[in-house]
């Protein structure tokens, strides 16, 4: 009886001083101390082999070396599951450290097409522009005759179209200027709007022309609009787009839908205005066409053009991109390398 007496004292030691550093120790302790064939149920085992005067000591000391155990193994468990179990204070394996940082999940970055046409946007929001948007696949109507290019004109020929091949009077829209149209006929005035959109050319693809890219078309139609509010809103945005150092001309041109018309050109932002290959060496960039709304085309939306003027412009995206991040392969933009694509994060 003395030594189990013995026995169950070192046990106790070896009870409280027991480490789990994991799910798998606790459940080695459970069984080597607490299972059906433990030591705590062999111990009780012996109950029979002490002699009679001291079965009621010993029942109490195995009663109290039983309890013991069972809260010893409580509070390993405690303590493995608040993540402190290991000895040297890293959690058991079994149960996710809630501590650790997150595995990163990749989110994907804007489109520098899409970033330069918010960027265009946000910019012309701010001076009360609404933004309109149109069909990619249009009418010959919308797309040529309303906006003053009846068949046969030679205007058209500039604009190498491609036709819908199993009914041609379809088309995919060369230019964004069919929104004009379709907003102008649908009669509210005033008409102050920004329209972005695809374009499509049958042209061949090369480093500086595709046979997609992208415009943002403009449009103010009111009473006693002139010439100099247009210049007034083009100025306001290529300063805000490109600082206050940028200079600007305009150069009169020709476009069916427009009366005077012009090209804008702003100075290289590549070279500074010192001649490189993107400016051709002129030093000077052409980055849209404008002009004051033909009145023909204010008559063909059935407006009234001896009460309302107007002006517009048309300007690609892909080019103000190029100038902005400095790539010099509009085919990038389409190939959709993630490699390249990834590089623009940053918003407005
Ligand atoms: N639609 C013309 C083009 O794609 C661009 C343009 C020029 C649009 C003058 C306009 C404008 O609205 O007034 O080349």
């Amino acid at each position: 009886m003395d030594s189990l007496l013995q026995q169950i004292e070192s046990l106790k030691q070896e009870i409280g001083s027991y480490q789990a550093r994991n799910a798998e120790e606790l459940e080695q302790f459970r069984i080597k101390y607490l299972g059906a064939k433990g030591l705590v149920k062999s111990l009780m085992g012996e109950m029979k082999n002490v002699s009679a005067d001291r079965k009621k000591e010993f029942g109490q000391v195995l009663n109290e070396f039983k309890q013991f155990t069972e809260s010893r193994y409580e509070e390993l468990r405690n303590l493995s599951m608040n993540g402190h179990g290991a000895s040297e204070g890293k959690a058991p394996s079994n149960q996710p450290d809630l501590s650790l940082p997150g595995d990163p999940i990749p989110i994907g970055s804007h489109h520098p097409i899409s970033l330069m046409r918010d960027r265009m946007i946000a910019i012309f929001q701010r001076l009360g522009f609404a933004v309109a948007e149109g069909p990619e696949i249009e009418d010959d109507w919308h797309n040529f005759t309303a906006l003053n290019l009846p068949e046969h004109h030679p205007a058209r020929d500039m604009q190498d179209t491609f036709y819908i091949s199993t009914d041609p009077a379809w088309l995919l829209r060369t230019h964004t200027s069919n929104i004009q149209i379709r907003e102008m006929q649908k009669g509210k005035l005033p008409l102050r709007i920004i329209c972005p959109g695809r374009v499509y050319r049958n042209e061949t693809v090369s480093a500086r022309s595709h046979c997609f890219f992208h415009q943002i078309e403009g449009l103010y139609v009111d009473e006693n609009v002139s010439f100099a509010d247009l210049k007034q809103t083009l100025y306001f945005f290529v300063k805000e787009m490109y600082g206050n150092d940028v200079k600007i001309r305009f150069r009169p041109s020709y476009f069916p839908f427009t009366e005077p018309s012009a090209e804008m050109d702003i100075s290289c932002q590549l070279c500074n205005g010192e001649g490189c290959n993107v400016c051709k060496h002129t030093g000077w960039v052409e980055i849209l066409g404008c002009g004051m709304v033909h009145p023909k085309v204010l008559e063909n939306c059935g407006i009234d053009p001896g009460k309302y003027t107007g002006y517009a412009w048309g300007m690609g995206i892909e080019r103000p991109a190029l100038l902005k991040y400095g790539i010099n392969d509009i085919r990038l933009f389409s190939e959709n390398d993630i490699r390249f694509l990834k590089q623009f994060t940053s918003a407005i």
